[in-house]
């Protein structure tokens, strides 16, 4: 028994299940929970995805040139995240809109305990699998030679991409985007699998009278946080965002009723969502101060 097997099985591994575990959860936010992913997201995509088809398969080949194959794309993936992940929580990175058209990098759709952002998850699974590489060719110690004579398990390979599948299959069954009849006894355990919510607790305000300065703030805020995904002018933007503009769905919305929306946004698949696209809360600026957002109301009216 080779005394470095250990480090080289827990390597591969961890870096299988960290890649699958990272894919289907990327497309469990855009595909279940409608966060639309923006360009940076899009570039951290590209790398991470390949690597649960070049991690399954270099294993299940016993390929040991396979560290080699995936540390570009993990240290590459890796530089992404964190500049993404310092846009999102620092001010020195460029403007909020630095990265084109549509969701802008900086909006935040997730913002667990206040710092778990999807930049921040995609960081950490670049790291494990870099690591879990570095692992690997750390315990080769006998040279690329000597080191294909480590015969590392292969079963466990399509066994976790078959839970990684079903496992999507089963959360995308329970917010109701696909249609499959689950066997009686898996039913208790994936009605149970709590994905954590987004920000609830609307907080009601009695709005002031909009002055031309409150309305000008508005705008700016607006401009900011609101209309990447709504328009400027509130007019809309196909895909993204309804139009706010002469609107009878946000006329008809009491101060209150508005307040929430705002602050607490409104997932995929609530109930009175008409158009199946998340608006993530606070437009995606966790920063955004009840004064502000009572100035973008102020402003939202006034389009009325
Ligand atoms: C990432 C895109 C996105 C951003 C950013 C965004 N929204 Fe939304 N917003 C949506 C979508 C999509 C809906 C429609 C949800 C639905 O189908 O019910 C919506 C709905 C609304 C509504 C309810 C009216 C309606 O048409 O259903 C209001 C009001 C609103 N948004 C205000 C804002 C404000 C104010 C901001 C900025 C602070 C903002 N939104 C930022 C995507 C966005």
């Amino acid at each position: 028994m080779n005394p470095s097997r250990f480090s080289t099985k827990l390597g591969l591994y961890g870096a299988l299940i960290t890649a699958w575990v990272a894919t289907m959860g990327s497309l469990y936010f855009s595909e279940v929970s409608g966060f639309a992913p923006c360009t940076l997201c899009w570039y951290q995509r590209i790398l991470m995805y390949p690597l649960a088809g070049l991690l399954t398969l270099g294993i299940m080949r016993r390929d040991h040139h396979l560290p080699h194959l995936v540390l570009p794309f993990s240290l590459l993936g890796q530089g992404v995240s964190v500049y993404h992940f310092l846009l999102q929580k620092t001010p020195y990175l460029g403007s909020p809109s630095s990265c084109g058209i549509g969701v802008t990098c900086s909006t935040v759709w997730i913002n667990w305990f206040g710092i778990v952002t999807i930049p921040l998850l995609a960081m950490v699974g670049f790291m494990i699998i870099t690591t879990g590489m570095l692992f690997v060719i750390a315990s080769e110690t006998g040279g690329p030679g000597k080191a294909s004579a480590i015969q590392w398990p292969r079963w466990p390979a399509p066994l976790i991409v078959i839970i990684a599948l079903a496992l999507y299959t089963a959360g995308a069954a329970r917010a109701g985007k696909v249609q499959v009849s689950l066997p009686e006894f898996v039913r208790p355990f994936v009605y149970e699998l709590q994905i954590p919510g987004l920000s609830t607790g609307p907080t009601a305000t009695p709005l002031p009278t909009a002055t031309p300065t409150s309305l000008e703030r508005g705008a700016a805020y607006y401009s900011q946080a609101c209309a990447s995904c709504h328009g400027e002018n509130g007019v809309g933007v196909e895909g993204l965002g309804t139009a706010l503009a002469n609107s009878p769905q946000t006329s008809g919305l009491t101060e209150s009723e508005m307040f929430a929306i705002i602050r607490d946004g409104r997932a995929a698949d609530a109930p009175d969502n008409r158009t199946g696209i998340a608006m993530p809360p606070s437009g995606g600026q966790p920063d955004l101060t009840d004064e502000q957002i009572v100035d973008i109301i102020l402003y939202i009216q006034s389009l009325q």
